[in-house]
């Protein structure tokens, strides 16, 4: 390496430099972590691989002078690399750049990363929260200020948070294009800030600056309790504008009692039950210079922990996609009909006369007539109320609330010009496609799809409609391994694992929903049916789960760094729970959740009992314990937990083995979390693959058991009966759905029945606490998370466990009887890795297959005996490692699954 060769000696650039395993590209006002840089490589030369990289940092664009170089260091490692120069502070900028060396020469510099940091010190906050006198669900507060800038702005930095929701414009115009800020965190402990460059919507002379509130989360109607001022009884925003000016000075404008507040048309708004907009008592002008405010009222300053603001490390909620609704006239209402199940809102037009009211309800199935059917919806109202303020035209949206719908319905005099759904998400960037030749299949995609869409927003939700929306932790432990095939979820994640924490109870226990809006609840859920919240199997175990299927999907170890600490907690409570017994005591458990044969009404008396699936899911957390402190070199830790786990795997087969085999759940728990000694595995998966086959691929199993079967059937040769269940159309499977027109996962598997009825949901939580406790949704992911299998066996592209972030990838298609074809991608952080398979006319299986740059496919074909395969035209064989380039496999009489 003591020659350099010029860089364009060789053919390959690199690219794509981002900090993507800590933040969203497009995010500013980071961290002060050390950048951790991600690049990737484009280069047409096959076998060649980084042996070296250099990094420079500076804080001039033009890198002159240098901060610091890291030299040129001797290595592959192409992703989460520490970056020389150290930790930012506040509101610093700095460029970074990086250039590799493969065994053929240097690349050029790749393109400049900028990083800017937020406000990273309580210190650095001189405003003061500020809302007005308002109760909930009085009219949204309005406060605003008017300033002077003596020169035109060179660069502006707004950094805002708030207690409840707010919105934020500068000269009558919003800032930034997020929605529902500041999202939701565990408020009492971290209040997230969003920074937002606004210099261009700053000018020379008079500003305002405006803030409306929102009840949100904060203090709006919340939790299926329907409980109040869950976070606190006002709300209040605190927001910082720093100016920097041409004439060199600069300027800063804060919140504090000097701002005014007042009110204007948004009369009403709570996420569960919509908002009411009276455009008369718009206060019009009023986020803009001039407006007279003489009869507002001063700010009030309200108490905020500054040592709780913390920049926001995930992508806010924005405005993901829009759908034209159908407009049916019907007697006495306009029936708005969409094609996808949204997170989101109706953008309507209509011609009406000052006075005149609209109404639009919300829904996301119809009863027979053509009704919305509301009853799944329980207490929220999900309706948004417009007062028009003059006739001719108006569109209309409403704010600070959000509805899972489907289908509306609006009531008014005026006339309905035109409708569009509004779908709003967090926007984490889509990760992995797939199509096949199978219509149902890729409509379940793509209903899996929209499952996560819709409930991750702010944070991972179990539905998106009814007086819950909340996260909770069973659910999305089922999810996340097909929530990071799906998408770049791993900031999401981090952002929502640190309020895991924040929320662990004293002794460890991990809350059922986080944030813990139920700890804050004075009355537990249904206390008289003995719910116990905090700590229960498979719900508290998304404190290792999670983690660890970040980790395998990312590959940095930092996600395991962040949560070892609470990771360890919540086991050394499960440890601490037995009392030195053997295994956890018999308590009330979620149990194998929404068993399809359970009574419909009490979902967690699952067929597995509580007790295999408590001590199961503990073992599976050991096992995961392990594999962290594995990875952050604690032999200590791995000797510990390890012990724990081999312990209590041998005395769970002993004493609750023969119990298991007797269930789909018990065996699929037993198989994956290798429970059952290796020698009488394929005995275990043997069984339940027959069971599944008596039962003609019907489900049988819950929200835990349903994310493992196809896996415990597949891994140990029983694909085949796999497909069997995932093609399975008839009742109680996921294609029935499909064939229900779902556009969105259901919450249990017959949510409509084959006779066109729906659900009654009803539940029997014994408690006078909810009005009206049924438990019917169409759009709960849990069970979407069939979908990280179809990756990896209808398409065939599955990350290898300890090369993580796909860094090496298995190749193993398994074409089934009926498919013609089948492609996927996945972005992986290195890269694009693809692949399309198709059964040709001839009868060979050929394949194309893209592996990006720093990454090895692994090839595991579906052969039978008599098969060949060849690599760009050579013969090759099973077991063969692909470097990075695109090539084309062809088997010869490949194996084709008949499943039927
Ligand atoms: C939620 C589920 C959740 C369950 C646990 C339900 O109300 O919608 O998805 O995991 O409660 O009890």
């Amino acid at each position: 390496m003591s020659k350099m060769p010029s860089p364009s000696a060789i053919d390959a650039t690199t690219s794509v430099v981002s900090l993507g395993n800590q933040f969203p590209s497009d995010l500013i006002g980071v961290t002060g972590d050390t950048p951790k840089l991600t690049w990737q490589v484009q280069s047409s030369t096959a076998g060649t691989e980084q042996v070296a990289y250099e990094i420079e940092v500076s804080d001039s664009i033009t890198f002159a002078p240098l901060m610091a170089s890291s030299g040129l260091v001797t290595s592959s490692q192409q992703l989460a690399v520490e970056a020389p120069g150290g930790k930012l502070s506040s509101r610093e900028i700095r460029y970074y750049r990086v250039r590799i060396a493969t065994q053929l020469g240097f690349t050029a510099w790749s393109p400049t990363l900028t990083v800017e940091a937020g406000l990273l010190e309580a210190s650095d906050f001189n405003a003061k929260a500020v809302g007005n006198v308002s109760k909930h669900s009085d009219a949204a507060p309005l406060l605003r200020k008017e300033f002077e800038l003596s020169s035109q702005p060179v660069k502006a930095r707004l950094y805002v948070t708030s207690q409840g929701l707010n919105e934020m414009s500068l000269n009558g115009l919003k800032v930034g294009d997020e929605f529902l800020s500041p999202g939701w965190t565990s408020y009492h402990k971290r209040l997230n800030v969003s920074t937002f460059d606004v210099t261009h919507l700053l000018t020379k002379g008079a500003n305002a600056i405006g803030a409306k509130l929102g009840d949100g989360w904060w203090r709006g109607k919340f939790g299926f309790m329907n409980m109040y001022d869950n976070y606190g009884t006002n709300i209040a925003v605190l927001a910082q504008l720093e100016v920097e000016l041409e004439d060199g000075t600069t300027q800063t404008i804060v919140t504090d009692e000097s701002w005014k507040t007042g009110t204007g048309s948004l009369r009403f708004a709570d996420i569960y039950d919509g908002s009411t907009i009276d455009l008369n008592l718009a206060a019009t002008g009023w986020n803009k210079a001039g407006f007279d405010d003489a009869g507002w009222s001063a700010a009030v300053a309200y108490p905020v922990d500054s040592a709780i603001l913390k920049p926001r490390i995930n992508s806010p909620v924005r405005v993901i996609d829009e759908f034209v609704l159908k407009l049916k006239q019907q007697s006495d209402r306009v029936l708005l009909v969409g094609e996808q199940n949204i997170s989101g809102w109706v953008r309507l037009v209509v011609d009406g006369k000052k006075g005149q009211i609209v109404t639009v309800r919300h829904a996301e199935v119809l009863e027979p007539g053509e009704k919305l059917h509301t009853k799944a919806l329980r207490t929220a109202k999900v309706t948004d109320v417009y007062v028009l303020d003059r006739d001719g035209r108006h569109v209309l949206e409403p704010e600070h609330t959000f509805h899972g719908f489907q289908f509306a319905d609006v009531v008014t005099e005026a006339e309905v010009i035109s409708a569009v759904a509004v779908a709003i998400s967090s926007d984490n960037e889509i990760r992995g496609t797939f199509h096949s030749s199978d219509v149902r299949l890729n409509k379940l995609h793509s209903n899996v799809y929209w499952s996560a869409r819709d409930n991750f927003v702010s944070i991972p939700t179990d539905c998106p409609q009814r007086d819950e929306r909340l996260g909770w932790t069973g659910d999305a432990q089922a999810f996340a391994g097909t929530a990071n095939t799906l998408f770049d979820a791993e900031a999401f994640w981090r952002s929502w694992l640190i309020d895991l924490e924040h929320d662990q109870a004293e002794n460890g226990d991990v809350a059922a929903v986080v944030p813990d809006l139920i700890s804050l609840n004075p009355v537990p859920p249904a206390e008289d049916a003995g719910w116990e919240v905090m700590g229960r199997a498979g719900w508290a175990d998304a404190a290792t789960i999670v983690p660890m299927a970040v980790y395998e999907h990312f590959g940095d170890k930092d996600v395991l760094v962040q949560q070892l600490d609470s990771m360890r907690r919540w086991t050394d409570a499960l440890h601490n729970r037995r009392n030195g017994a053997e295994f956890l005591p018999t308590e009330f458990q979620f149990g194998d959740w929404c068993d399809p044969d359970a009574p419909e009404d009490r979902p967690w008396l699952s067929k597995v009992s509580a007790d295999f699936v408590a001590n199961s899911f503990f073992a599976n957390t050991l096992d995961l314990m392990v594999e962290a402190e594995h990875l952050v070199g604690n032999a200590e830790g791995v000797a510990k937990y390890g012990k724990l786990r081999d312990e209590l795997k041998a005395n769970i087969w002993a004493k609750m083995g023969e119990e298991a085999m007797s269930t789909t759940a018990g065996l699929s728990m037993a198989i994956e979390f290798d429970i059952v000694p290796a020698d009488k595995k394929q005995a275990a998966a043997d069984k339940l693959a027959a069971m599944v086959v008596a039962d003609n691929g019907r489900i049988t199993t819950g929200f835990l058991g349903t994310p493992l079967i196809l896996h415990a059937m597949s891994k140990n040769g029983h694909t085949a009966e796999a497909y069997k269940m995932l093609m399975r159309r008839e009742i109680r499977s996921w294609l029935y759905q499909v064939d229900q027109n779902a556009t969105t996962i259901w919450e249990r598997w017959d949510a409509i029945r084959e006779d066109g009825s729906i659900h009654s949901g009803s539940m029997d939580t014994a408690s006078d606490a909810q009005e009206d406790p049924s438990m019917i949704s169409f759009n709960h992911y849990a069970y979407g998370a069939v979908i990280d299998w179809v990756y990896r066996n209808v398409a065939g592209l599955a990350p290898v466990k300890n090369k993580p972030a796909y860094r090496e990838f298995t190749v193993a298609p398994k074409p089934a009887v009926g498919f013609t074809f089948a492609e996927a991608t996945i972005a992986t952080r290195f890269g694009d890795a693809a692949i399309f398979w198709e059964l040709q006319a001839t009868g060979d299986l050929a394949i194309q297959l893209a592996v990006p740059f720093g990454t090895n496919a692994v090839i595991d074909l579906p052969v039978t005996a008599g098969s060949a395969i060849t690599i760009n035209g050579e013969t090759a064989t099973n077991g063969s490692t692909l470097g990075h380039g695109d090539y084309v496999l062809v088997v010869t009489k490949p194996a084709v699954l008949d499943y039927k």
